[in-house]
């Protein structure tokens, strides 16, 4: 059957990304010009793909499901912004440019992050009236699943724990497996289910399978994300390495060791891989992403 590649499932995002955007309008031009800054800053776009690619394994069909994919990456971009705000993590740059904040300042990014937020929703919605192949209902449960992983019960609950770990006297890896579930393992999983979901939703098993594929990835990517923190280069990264360390971060790294982490990171990675094994070649790209972000870390 004929899947898309990684490469091409890229391509289309970036072709339809900045669509979604609103129309200029002269009052509010710096926060719009501030929108689109980030959301054409780079990236490599591991949360639309992987919609993208869940729902086309599915047997879904790309075009009603980009809607929601951009809307995804609209969410993540508004928690790259926040994420980079003095006030939480206060870092000089993302995707290889200066922050947000450091170009429109802080006040101009927070209205962006809350801009992209809201400007998820209205896209999300607005493709409840578009293609009819898709029933309303499942595009609702998509919309659903992506809201409730954005919110509190996933990343910002991730991202406020995250915070008040770098004050926390008990740093424990309890805390640490929260932390990755939620701030960003919530997203990634809420990509892949959402796509089954526009898709055609796979048996109660498959579902769940795919859950702890999503799940498993999300948290080996924050791993990673860490790993690169501590051994990566802010070239290849555009962003600073670093970064967990100045702020005091509960990290793999920083609480069992660089050794440590790897192996953990290598473990989670096969319970990912291992999760795709009951749909056999029609995971290939889905496995294909899996592996792509594995091989980031060396
Ligand atoms: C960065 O996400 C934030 C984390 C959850 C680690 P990405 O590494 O996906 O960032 P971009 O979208 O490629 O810039
Ligand atoms: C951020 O984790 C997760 C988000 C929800 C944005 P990090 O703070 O480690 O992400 P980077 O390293 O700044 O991209
Ligand atoms: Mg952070
Ligand atoms: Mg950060
Ligand atoms: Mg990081």
């Amino acid at each position: 059957m004929g899947l898309h590649s990684i490469n091409e499932l890229r391509e289309m995002v970036e072709e339809e990304l900045l669509s979604y955007l609103p129309e200029e309008e002269t009052l509010s031009k710096s926060v719009r010009d501030a929108m689109a800054y980030s959301l054409t800053a780079g990236g490599k776009r591991l949360r639309p793909v992987l919609l993208l690619a869940s729902c086309e394994m599915c047997g879904g069909l790309l075009n009603e499901a980009m809607p929601f994919a951009c809307a995804l990456e609209y969410i993540h971009t508004y928690s790259l912004i926040h994420d980079d705000l003095p006030a939480m993590d206060d870092d000089d740059l993302r995707r290889g440019k200066p922050t947000n904040h450091k170009v429109f300042g802080e006040a101009c990014a927070i209205l962006a992050g809350d801009a992209l937020l809201n400007r998820a929703y209205e896209i999300m919605l607005g493709a409840m009236k578009g293609f009819k192949s898709v029933p309303a209902k499942k595009k609702i449960a998509a919309a659903s699943i992506i809201a409730e992983a954005a919110g509190n019960r996933g990343m910002i609950g991730g991202q406020i724990a995250d915070i008040e770990s770098e004050s926390a006297e008990e740093q424990g890896l309890e805390t640490l497996q929260f932390i990755h579930s939620h701030k960003t393992a919530a997203l990634i999983r809420a990509a892949v289910m959402a796509g089954a979901k526009l898709g055609n939703t796979p048996s109660k098993s498959g579902t769940k399978q795919l859950e702890v594929f999503g799940e498993q990835l999300g948290l080996a990517f924050q791993i990673c994300d860490d790993i690169l923190d501590v051994a990566g280069d802010e070239k290849t990264l555009g962003k600073p390495i670093g970064s967990d360390e100045k702020n005091q971060k509960l990290t793999y790294p920083a609480l069992l060791g660089l050794e440590e982490a790897r192996a953990i990171y290598g473990e989670i990675h096969q319970k990912a891989m291992e999760a795709l094994a009951p749909f056999g070649e029609k995971a290939q790209v889905l496995r294909g992403i899996a592996e792509e972000m594995y091989n980031r870390v060396k």
